[in-house]
């Protein structure tokens, strides 16, 4: 009865060039199709696109699955102004190398791949600093932005389409960086670990990696959308005892119980603010607690729900909205104000041990999948994530 996360799958016959020998590089033009966003708060248009060859450092990929965060509606939805149009939107997705530009050592043809959308170039001052995630050489994600124009290879029309989050997923092939796409285990089904080029590792990592929650804890998790189930899952993996799932939607307590919460709160069922009740539940307030929405004031209510002394509170959700506040006494008295992106994952390490974990049963990944459509229904796709029901 959720819409956690929808996934669309794409088959081809892989294009198979006659006389290739591996070393030498590709300069065709594919010509395939996307889902073109070319204004915001307008359906989605599949149209026949041109894919250029990878450039230096660059590879180009056959998209196998792909499916959709609630980061990719932020433009369509909020129409930001001064953004560039047209796009593709897309950036959890798995699919196979197509091709390599010069200087690619990492990948060949026929490797499975998943593209991020934060690199990992292993050189810059964030990536040899085990604090961070954050590679410098990545697209600027921290304001949810597309590649400079130049840099896209994609075309449409005689436009530039612009690579959202530089990944551009919604397409059948696109091109990365090789610095922002990690190798997965060829035995790794695409059409599942699509889900953890966003998502699933943002939640996850977010309870593991940036809340650090501890065994015995008690955590709250605001929003249970694939990015609050993750952190839910994430919370159990870390040994929390008790796991409060809040959502204003009480169909998606079933789910978060299965991923392991332990209790719930629906937000609408009280006259009390929420970190009141919660307060109240835990005497005192949660040791950690995860906003996993994206609304500055269920931000606040997630920090002032945690205990004096040692709370944590991790903002996930996404928001443009400039300004977040509370009182001062509530970092004074002990409580940390933090957030992640990507869960604080190194983005290509992070999602090989991601793989690893799902192959090895440590992880859930199936279970956030609800809807399998194809490219074409792309418009469904975001009216069923909109909805958040089946
Ligand atoms: N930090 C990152 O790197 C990163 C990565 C991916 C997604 N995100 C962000 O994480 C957020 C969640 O993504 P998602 O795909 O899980 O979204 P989603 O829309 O599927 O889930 C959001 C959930 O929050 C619930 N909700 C909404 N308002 C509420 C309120 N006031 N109180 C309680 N519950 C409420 C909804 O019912 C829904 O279940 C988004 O803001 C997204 O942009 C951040
Ligand atoms: C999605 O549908 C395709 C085509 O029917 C199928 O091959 C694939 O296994 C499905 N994947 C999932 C995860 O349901
Ligand atoms: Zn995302
Ligand atoms: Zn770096």
């Amino acid at each position: 009865m959720l819409t956690h996360v929808l996934l669309f799958c794409f088959f081809y016959t892989f294009k198979k060039k006659s006389g290739q020998i591996e070393s030498s590089f590709t300069t065709d033009v594919i010509r395939c199709k996307a889902a073109v966003a070319w204004e915001p708060n307008k359906p989605l248009v599949i149209e026949e696109i041109e894919v250029a060859p990878p450039q230096a450092n660059e590879v180009r990929i056959k998209i196998v699955a792909s499916s959709l965060c609630r980061s990719d509606l932020y433009l369509l939805r909020e129409g930001k102004k001064d953004f560039n149009f047209p796009l593709v939107l897309g950036h959890e997705a798995a699919g196979i190398v197509e091709s390599v530009g010069p200087g690619v050592t990492e990948f060949k043809q026929g490797d499975k791949v998943i593209p991020i959308f934060i690199s990992q170039c292993r050189e810059c001052r964030f990536c040899k600093s085990p604090k961070t995630n954050l590679c410098d050489n990545s697209v600027p994600v921290v304001r949810y932005e597309g590649m400079p124009e130049p840099d896209s290879r994609l075309t449409c029309k005689g436009k530039k389409l612009i690579q959202y989050m530089g990944t551009s997923t919604f397409s059948e092939y696109t091109v990365v960086n090789q610095n922002a796409v990690a190798k997965v285990d060829p035995a790794a089904p695409l059409d599942k670990v699509c889900l953890l080029g966003c998502g699933i590792c943002t939640g996850y990592g977010a309870a593991v990696n940036t809340a650090k929650v501890e065994p015995g804890s008690t955590c709250a998790v605001f929003g249970l959308g694939a990015v609050g189930l993750a952190a839910v899952m994430g919370c159990k993996a870390a040994g929390a005892k008790r796991i409060i799932a809040v959502d204003t939607n009480p169909d998606k307590f079933d789910k978060a119980k299965e991923f392991g919460a332990t209790e719930f709160v629906n937000p609408n069922d009280h006259d009390k603010p929420i970190s009141q009740v919660l307060s109240d539940m835990t005497s005192g307030g949660v040791d950690y607690s995860l906003e996993c929405i994206g609304n500055v004031g269920v931000m606040r209510s997630a920090l002032e729900s945690c205990v004096k002394g040692w709370g944590i509170s991790v903002i996930v959700g996404f928001t443009n909205v400039h300004d977040l506040s509370t009182r001062p006494v509530q970092l004074l008295l002990g409580r940390t104000w933090t957030g992640s992106a990507f869960g604080g994952f190194k983005s290509k390490d992070g999602v090989q041990q991601m793989v690893k974990a799902y192959m090895d049963k440590k992880i859930k990944v199936d279970e956030f999948i609800t809807h399998n459509l194809t490219l074409n229904e792309v418009n469904d796709a975001i009216e069923l994530l909109k909805q958040g029901k089946r």
